[in-house]
């Protein structure tokens, strides 16, 4: 029996032609770089979310790039990110200059209040200006809560939410792209909305926001196509991508539906165990990017998974802080103790709306038998 981690081929199959169709049509009108398909994706992640502006862009990391260059964050700005998320979410800080601060995570796995705080005090210490805080929505949980709202209200924090995981979801049933200043989002093939290449977007309801990302994702244009306001980049949504996109985000409200039944089904059967499951809540909705769990003998459970084929993934399993380009980097005074705990605690099992039901029993008979 082969399990995908990530079932794309299952998907594909459902909608091969139409896939080759959009396709087939870019080639047919040879509008490489921003072709009609970009624009009616736009539209597409606009009505998808309800968001006043939905901008795209080549990736994910370019997108949160390209949200701290509209905010303009200078040279003395903390940007407050936590040590538990992939590598891009504090990458871009320190590509446009700001000062990242490593934050601890919940047992929730997205950014502690408490340590936020602290770490805005530390960053004052420092003759740093606590500014902007990056939340990860970590496997697809949105990292929008009451507590984090609190603080960013009392310290006029700025906001930009790494939803790369987490597209899809719904806070408060609002779809995540409508909270904070800007929300950056990743078209990655094994995100929960994948594209076949990279692809990316940025998302905001603030009028001017939306002028100056447009601006700095297309070298920084102003009026007309050689004058230049900003210092920009050349990051462009391909419009082949646009294409695969339009397809495929036709089937994201039925997908993320699944997901959930999945991560339900999961969750109710492995209650039992000795494994550490998701934290649920009832005012988020998950795009359940991944389904991770925590135990102290994970390596063991994840040879054992390895030795009846069942594939597995650890996401992360070193702090960003530990990481040798970002090891000079501020860390919050109180550590970041859940953020190593569970870089040694957490695995991934596979996760996908095609996921089939006997996959899933053969998944949850492994975790719960002796390994
Ligand atoms: C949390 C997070 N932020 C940012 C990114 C960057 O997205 P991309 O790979 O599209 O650049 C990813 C992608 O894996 C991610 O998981």
């Amino acid at each position: 029996m082969e399990i995908p981690f990530i079932d794309l081929k299952s998907q594909y199959e459902l909608i091969r032609e139409q896939i080759k169709n959009s396709i087939d049509t870019v080639l047919d009108h040879g509008k490489f770089i921003n072709g009609p398909e970009v624009n009616e994706f736009e539209t597409n992640l606009k009505s998808y979310t309800s968001v006043k502006h939905a901008i795209t862009c080549a990736n994910g990391t370019d997108a949160l790039a390209i949200a701290l260059l509209a905010l303009k964050v200078q040279s003395n700005d903390a940007v407050f990110v936590p040590s538990f998320t992939y590598i891009a979410s504090a990458e871009s800080i320190a590509l446009v200059g700001g000062v990242p601060y490593f934050v601890d995570v919940g047992d929730d796995y997205n950014i502690c209040p408490k340590s936020l705080e602290i770490a805005i005090d530390d960053a004052k210490k420092n003759n740093h200006n606590p500014r902007i805080v990056i939340p990860v929505d970590l496997f697809g949980k949105p990292s929008v809560c009451v507590e984090l709202d609190e603080l960013i209200n009392n310290f006029d924090l700025e906001t930009i939410y790494d939803a790369a995981q987490s597209f899809g979801s719904s806070h408060n049933q609002i779809k995540i792209g409508n909270f904070g200043d800007i929300t950056t989002t990743s078209f990655f093939p094994a995100k929960p909305l994948g594209c076949y290449g990279d692809g990316g977007a940025i998302f905001t309801n603030n009028d001017d926001l939306a002028k100056s990302i447009r601006s700095i994702k297309n070298h920084g244009m102003g009026n007309h196509k050689y004058e230049h306001v900003n210092v920009g980049m050349n990051s462009r949504l391909d419009t082949i991508q646009a294409a695969v996109l339009n397809e495929k985000i036709k089937l994201l409200h039925n997908e993320i539906i699944k997901r959930n039944q999945i991560a339900q089904y999961y969750n109710h059967e492995l209650n039992d165990s000795s494994l550490i499951l998701p934290k649920l809540s009832n005012t988020n909705s998950y795009a359940w990017a991944q389904y991770t769990l925590r135990h102290v003998d994970r390596d063991k459970i994840i040879e054992f998974l390895q030795s009846k084929n069942i594939p597995s993934t650890i996401y992360y399993p070193i702090p960003l802080n530990e990481q040798d380009a970002y090891k000079s980097c501020n860390v919050v005074s109180s550590g970041l103790n859940n953020t190593e705990k569970f870089c040694k605690e957490v695995f991934s099992i596979p996760m996908s709306p095609y996921l089939k039901k006997e996959h899933q029993d053969f998944i949850i008979s492994t975790l719960k038998s002796k390994w």
